[in-house]
C-alpha cells in the first residue's frame, strides 16, 4: 500500500527541523563553531545528541512494509491526531500536550529493561532501532472516553524486543513506565495519578503480533504530544493501555498494579479490552465519536480485532475481567 506524506506540518515542528538542517549545512561548509553558537548552543552540550534520530530518519524514508488493519476506514486528520491528545504529564486538557510537550526531553533516550529476562540493562534507543525492523500498521484507536481515531503508526512488534532479551519461565507480565521528570513534565507536579504513569500487559498480550512499540506516525517520527520517542500501541484495548514515552520495561512473575487501577479500580480494570457490552460506571461504551466525523458509530468488540485476539480471553468472564 502506498505511503503518504502529510502536507500539514505544525509550525512548532517545522522550525526545529529547519534549524537542524541548517546546522548540518553549516557544519559541512566549515562554519561549525560560529554557526553552532548562533543557532542553538545547547544542541552541542548533550552527548550522543540525535543518535537515535539519525538512525530513525533514513529508516522512515525507506520503503517500509505497511498493513492496513482498520477495515479501510479513512485516516484521522494529522492535525486532529496531534492536537486532541491525552498525555496527563502535560495537563488534563486535550490541547495541553500540543502546547507543552516541547518540554519533553527526548534526546538522548534509553529504555531500562528489568526483571525476568536473560539480558537486562539500559538500552539506548538507537540500538533498538538498529536491531529491529520498522513497519507501518494502520489501526483504530478507541479511548475509554468514547472517542476514536484511525492512525498509521510506525514501529516494532513488542515481541521482537522481548524475544531479543530472552524471556524466562517466570516471565508472566510486562510492566511499562513512562518518563518521570517533574521539572520538565509540568503535569507531574500535580497528583493527577500516582506518577510515573504505569501500565501492564499479560505476557501473551505483550507477545501478540498486533502489539506495537511505535516510534512514528503518518510517516514521521513520533510527535512529542503522541508519546515520543517510543510508545506502546495495543489496538484492541482502550487507549490508556497504550502508554507513552516509555522509559522502563519490567518483566514480572506477578501481576503489577497499573496507575489507573491504583487510582480507581472500579472504573479502570487491568484488561481494559474495548467492549461495547461493559459500560464505564459513568458512561456507556456502546458507541463512540470518531474524531473528524459527526454523529456516533457503534463500538466494535475488541475494537474490531476479535478474530485476532478473542482466543486470548477464552473462558474468561469479560464482565468481571474488564
Ligand atoms: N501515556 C502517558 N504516559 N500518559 C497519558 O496520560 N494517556 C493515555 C495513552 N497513553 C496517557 C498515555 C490515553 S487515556 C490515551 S486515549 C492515549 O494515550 C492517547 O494517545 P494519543 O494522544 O496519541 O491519541
Amino acid at each position: 500500500m502506498p505511503r503518504y506524506r502529510y502536507p500539514v506540518i505544525p509550525e512548532s515542528e517545522v522550525t526545529p527541523k529547519a534549524v537542524f538542517d541548517n546546522r548540518r549545512h553549516f557544519l559541512r561548509q566549515g562554519f561549525a563553531v560560529g554557526a553552532a553558537v548562533m543557532l542553538a548552543p545547547s544542541m552541542f552540550l548533550t552527548k550522543n545528541a540525535h543518535a537515535w534520530a539519525d538512525v530513525l530518519k533514513p529508516a522512515l524514508e525507506s520503503d517500509l512494509p505497511s498493513q492496513e488493519l482498520a477495515g479501510g476506514e479513512a485516516l484521522t486528520d494529522f492535525r486532529d491526531a496531534t492536537t486532541y491528545n491525552n498525555f496527563y504529564e502535560f495537563g488534563t486538557g486535550k490541547r495541553d500536550p500540543e502546547v507543552f510537550a516541547h518540554n519533553l526531553p527526548v534526546d538522548p533516550w534509553s529504555i531500562t529493561l528489568e526483571g525476568e529476562l536473560d539480558k537486562t540493562g539500559a538500552i539506548p534507543l538507537e540500538d533498538i532501532l538498529k536491531r529491529h525492523s520498522l513497519e507501518e500498521r494502520i489501526y483504530r484507536l478507541r479511548c475509554v472516553e468514547a472517542w476514536s481515531m484511525v492512525i498509521p503508526w510506525i514501529g516494532i512488534p513488542l515481541a521482537d524486543l522481548l524475544n531479543h532479551h530472552g524471556l524466562t519461565s517466570r516471565s508472566k507480565y510486562v510492566e511499562f513506565e513512562s518518563l518521570y521528570d517533574p521539572d520538565n513534565l509540568r503535569g507531574q507536579r500535580r497528583s493527577i495519578i500516582d506518577w510515573p504513569y504505569r501500565e501492564a500487559l499479560r505476557i501473551d498480550e505483550a507477545m501478540h503480533p498486533l502489539t506495537l512499540l511505535a516510534v512514528g506516525m503518518y510517516g514521521e517520527k513520533m510527535p512529542n504530544q503522541n508519546g515520543a520517542p517510543i510508545r506502546l500501541v495495543v489496538p484492541w484495548k482502550y487507549g490508556f493501555k497504550s502508554i507513552k514515552s516509555i522509559a522502563k520495561i519490567r518483566i514480572l512473575e506477578e501481576p503489577p498494579t497499573t496507575s489507573w487501577q491504583a487510582r480507581n479500580p472500579e472504573e479502570y480494570g487491568f484488561y481494559a479490552n474495548v467492549n461495547p457490552d461493559v459500560n464505564h460506571p459513568r458512561w456507556s461504551q456502546a458507541r463512540e465519536r470518531r474524531i473528524g466525523e459527526s454523529g456516533r458509530r457503534e463500538t466494535l468488540m475488541f475494537n474490531g480485532y476479535g478474530d485476532e485476539v478473542a482466543h486470548l480471553y477464552k473462558g474468561m468472564d469479560l464482565q468481571k475481567h474488564y
